[in-house]
């Protein structure tokens, strides 16, 4: 029978024979698969694991800060965070096309990897999150891909690593039960997952700092009043858009011409399929006045209720 127990236990001695006294490197995302793999390797080599952590700018509110916080501070673990946010703006100026976007993102990750790790020594293994089902979905998992920017095709070929994935025998569920019995806080263990191309595809049209700005205080709001209503853990993911269009509205004597914030909210097993979930109308109600109230430049909110299929959960 499977225990989390066990699985840690196990997992941390098969690690340290196959790494040995070898260094090894990670890319922290601080979603949960990389930060269970990223614990799971610092419990097993301590001191010869470096994770590094790219903040390109297209995070969650707080985001770069709570995983500092959490692994380098809390853990005491080996991270090394690299501002690129300037490097991936400047790089989707006026980019609209979401292919294109997606495309650039995962290219501008693999070259700032690249870069910033040749200044961090020299390293034999890569730590990977993987999961049994990413395997499965993808057939094999040959490449050293970086995970969490799925859509990437791989690292470059003079970089040359041997891959750890302590996970690629674990489903989700058992994912969250091992960051569990590791000490991993509930709010990393129960993330909602996030794409690696972060909030560049949850605006559409092209991406700027102010809609950057617009979007992450809409998505702190989301997130806050789901988890104030304690519907956090049913539903699968429930997060803000924010679509490229201006609407007329009214605020005291003014007209006002700002941003509509889309709301989108499912219910999943797997992410492969997803129903709209349906939140309670006050849930709604305190949703729609806090972000017109809460966030700059927004006068309007609507909902998404289109299911996957024929909708993906994301909007690009
Ligand atoms: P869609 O939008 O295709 O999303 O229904 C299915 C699940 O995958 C996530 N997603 C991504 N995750 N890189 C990722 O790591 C990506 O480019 C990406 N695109 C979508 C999405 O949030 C949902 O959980």
């Amino acid at each position: 029978e499977w225990t989390s127990a066990s699985f840690v236990e196990m997992a941390i001695e098969k690690i340290r024979e196959q790494v040995g006294d070898k260094k090894v490197l990670c890319a922290l995302s601080g979603g949960v698969d990389s930060s269970v793999a990223a614990v799971l390797v610092h419990r097993a080599i301590g001191n010869n694991l470096t994770c590094m952590f790219v903040d390109h700018g297209l995070l969650r509110k707080d985001e770069a800060e709570q995983v500092m916080e959490m692994f380098a501070g809390e853990f005491k673990m080996n991270v090394v965070k690299i501002d690129a946010r300037d490097r991936f703006l400047s790089r989707l100026e006026g980019v609209t096309d979401p292919e294109t976007k997606r495309k650039i993102i995962g290219e501008e990750f693999i070259r700032v990897f690249e870069e910033e790790s040749k200044d961090l020594g020299h390293f034999d293994f890569l730590a990977q999150g993987t999961l049994y089902t990413d395997i499965i979905e993808s057939g094999t998992a040959t490449a050293a891909t970086i995970k969490s920017h799925h859509n990437v095709g791989g690292l470059p070929e003079d970089m040359q690593f041997k891959l750890v994935e302590p996970l690629n025998e674990l489903f989700k569920d058992e994912v969250r039960a091992a960051g569990s019995e590791l000490g991993i806080k509930d709010e990393i263990v129960w993330r909602q997952p996030f794409p690696g191309p972060g909030l560049a595809i949850r605006i559409i049209g092209d991406v700027t700092e102010e809609k950057l700005e617009i979007l992450r205080d809409a998505d702190w709001v989301v997130r806050d009043e789901i988890k104030r209503s304690g519907l956090d853990r049913e539903i699968w993911q429930y997060f803000a858009v924010l679509p490229d269009i201006k609407s007329v509205g009214v605020m005291g004597d003014e007209r006002t011409y700002a941003y509509t914030i889309g709301i989108r909210a499912v219910t999943s097993r797997d992410g492969m399929t997803a129903d709209w979930a349906r939140i309670p109308y006050d849930v709604l109600e305190r949703l729609s006045t806090r972000l017109v109230n809460e966030v700059g430049n927004v006068n309007r909110v609507v909902l998404d209720i289109t299911s996957k299929p024929p909708a993906t959960i994301e909007w690009e």
